[in-house]
């Protein structure tokens, strides 16, 4: 078990008819943070939900919302996920023209900054901006839909990040999302990764305990 590995399940695969009880339900059950996915029909294309039920959840649970916006122009709605109680925002590279400005807005406005790049994108592309940011995720998915399965060639870019970073000396969140399951949670750790996002491996199972036992090992 390593003590630093995060996990953070992805209300995405949750019941969404019952999102209070899914996301009290995985905070019970040992989960780090709690991974909100929003999608705008734009940038992929499902539509999920907004800040209003990130905050309805933040007014009853005690949680680290870690935002993830798969949404065009994520400049024009980071307020609105800061209000409603985002503690992480993560924005993706290809949904912003000025991503510098973005991550710092973020900052400015009092929550932690992330940078995601999609399994299409370079580490190069994002190596100006990383002293800025306070998570860097890798998708080891197309982004767009849960339950897919792990692009092992995303596993050489978290490698060189991981590797990128321990050269600079700098300490900080490793994310990777998508198909991450007991095996593959291994290989990514092994990569270098330090918080694993889980959708269907913890909210597939009936029992989220052990499903996020397993995904520590
Ligand atoms: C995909 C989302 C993921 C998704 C992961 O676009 O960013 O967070 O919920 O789902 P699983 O773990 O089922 O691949
Ligand atoms: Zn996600």
């Amino acid at each position: 078990m390593k003590p630093t590995l995060l996990i953070a399940p992805s209300l995405l695969a949750s019941d969404w008819g019952r999102f209070n009880e899914e996301a009290s339900a995985v905070i019970n059950a040992g989960a780090d943070w709690l991974h909100l996915d929003i999608m705008d029909g734009q940038f992929v294309p499902p539509i999920t939900f907004g800040p209003g039920v990130l905050s309805s959840l933040k007014k009853k649970l005690n949680f680290f919302a870690d935002v993830h916006l798969m949404i065009e122009n994520p400049e024009q709605q980071l307020e609105a996920f800061v209000d409603a109680g985002a503690n992480l925002i993560t924005v993706h590279i290809e949904a912003t023209k000025h991503i510098h400005r973005t991550i710092n807005e973020i900052k400015r406005l009092g929550a932690k900054a992330g940078v995601a790049l999609n399994p299409g994108t370079p580490l190069t592309q994002i190596l100006p901006i990383l002293g800025e940011v306070d998570l860097l995720l890798v998708m080891t998915v197309n982004p767009g839909w849960g339950g897919q399965k792990f692009i092992p060639s995303t596993l050489e870019k978290i490698s060189e990040a991981s590797e990128h970073l321990k050269r600079c000396g700098k300490k900080m969140f490793l994310e990777v999302d998508g198909g991450i399951t007991e095996t593959t949670a291994i290989t990514a750790t092994a990569a270098g990764a330090n918080v694993l996002v889980a959708g269907s491996a913890i909210y597939g199972q009936s029992n989220y305990e052990d499903a996020i036992r397993k995904l520590r090992k």
